[in-house]
């Protein structure tokens, strides 16, 4: 983008923003299909403080709780670092110092959109702060900066569904462009998160080990699945959804690196589960349901598999969520 030339004087001092955590692929949907959930959510909040000379080193990022822990808080390798470093050098904020603070719920590197949630808000607060009208594609764009922290590489699944809510289809060729679908009211997800130890760019590591070229069939069987996902978000029909969430290229290559995952899988299947697949890179998973009344039940074999293996584990029942909100700007 072509640099601001003209200062920009920022119209508040101090915003809080939140972004949900999300699950993304969906199956067949790998790098396009976003969903954000409505039960975990980072806090972002951001002070500006305007200054008599510009320069560079103006940002500082405070990592709150014990998730946030292990996040590092240097520019670079934090999402909302990177985010904040892009932002500011297109529009050329230098001369303001900013103050990002980040509360983590959502457990960083599992497959939930932590990073992306951090991103999301950080972009949104930006935003807001400095009035830039920044239209939604490009406050896509601007998110999945973040995900370099993490991935490695821009990938825009989960910022979709953390900043929009819902189910969002990302396209990337020819251009950017993103489809939302609000979700029917009777999907419901179990997500487990196994405690394991996982490696530092968890995202980056997840995505070397999925096949670059894949035979045609394999292509043939993700994309009409993958059409069966997208129909079913139209139609509100969440056995359609379910139907289309089964991935032939994606899922057999990342399980291995989920102790259980088969098992996992077959139990809550027949728990009553309709899909079941990885959450993003993993190591969660997602179960997929029509009611929350099985959703207990669902819980409760993931736990007891995981127990069998001695992993601890966490469960979550969500519905879709509704995106990023900003909370308080002044
Ligand atoms: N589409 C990304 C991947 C999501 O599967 O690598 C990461 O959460």
């Amino acid at each position: 983008m072509k640099k601001e030339k003209y200062e920009i004087v920022a119209k508040y001092i101090e915003c809080t923003a939140t972004a949900s955590a999300s699950t993304a692929n969906l199956g067949p949907g790998y790098d396009v299909f976003g969903l954000g959930l409505d039960v975990l959510q980072d806090t972002v909040s951001i002070k500006i403080e305007r200054k008599t000379i510009a320069n560079k080193n103006n940002v500082k990022i405070i990592m709150n709780g014990d998730l946030g822990k292990s996040i590092p808080n240097d520019l670079d390798s934090n999402s909302a670092g990177k985010v904040a470093k892009k932002i500011i050098s297109d529009y050329n904020l230098y001369n303001y110092n900013c103050l990002i603070e980040i509360r983590k719920n959502i457990p960083p590197g599992y497959g939930m959109g932590s990073s992306a949630a951090s991103a999301v808000a950080t972009a949104v607060s930006l935003n807001a702060l400095f009035g830039l009208n920044i239209d939604d594609t490009k406050l896509l764009d601007y998110s999945a900066e973040g995900e370099l922290a993490s991935a490695g590489v821009k990938h825009f699944d989960n910022v979709a569904g953390s900043l929009f809510g819902n189910f969002v289809i990302v396209k990337t060729h020819p251009k950017l462009e993103f489809i939302r679908i609000d979700s029917p009211n009777n999907l419901f997800m179990v997500i487990c998160v196994p405690l394991i130890q996982v490696p530092k760019m968890k995202t980056e590591f997840s995505r070397k080990v999925i096949p670059q070229q894949v035979p045609l069939q394999k292509m043939v069987h993700n994309v009409a699945n993958a059409c069966s996902v997208v129909a079913g978000f139209y139609r509100k029909d969440v056995g359609m959804i379910c139907n289309g969430i089964n991935d032939c290229i994606i899922e057999p290559a990342r399980q291995k690196l989920i102790p259980g995952y088969e098992k996992i899988k077959k139990r809550s299947l027949e728990e009553g589960a309709m899909a079941f697949t990885i959450s993003g890179a993993g190591p969660s998973t997602v179960a997929f349901l029509d009611s929350s009344k099985k959703g207990l039940r669902i819980s409760e074999v993931m736990e007891e598999e995981y127990d069998k293996i001695n992993i601890k584990c966490k469960t979550f029942m969500s519905k879709s969520g509704n995106g990023s909100r900003i909370v308080s700007l002044k």
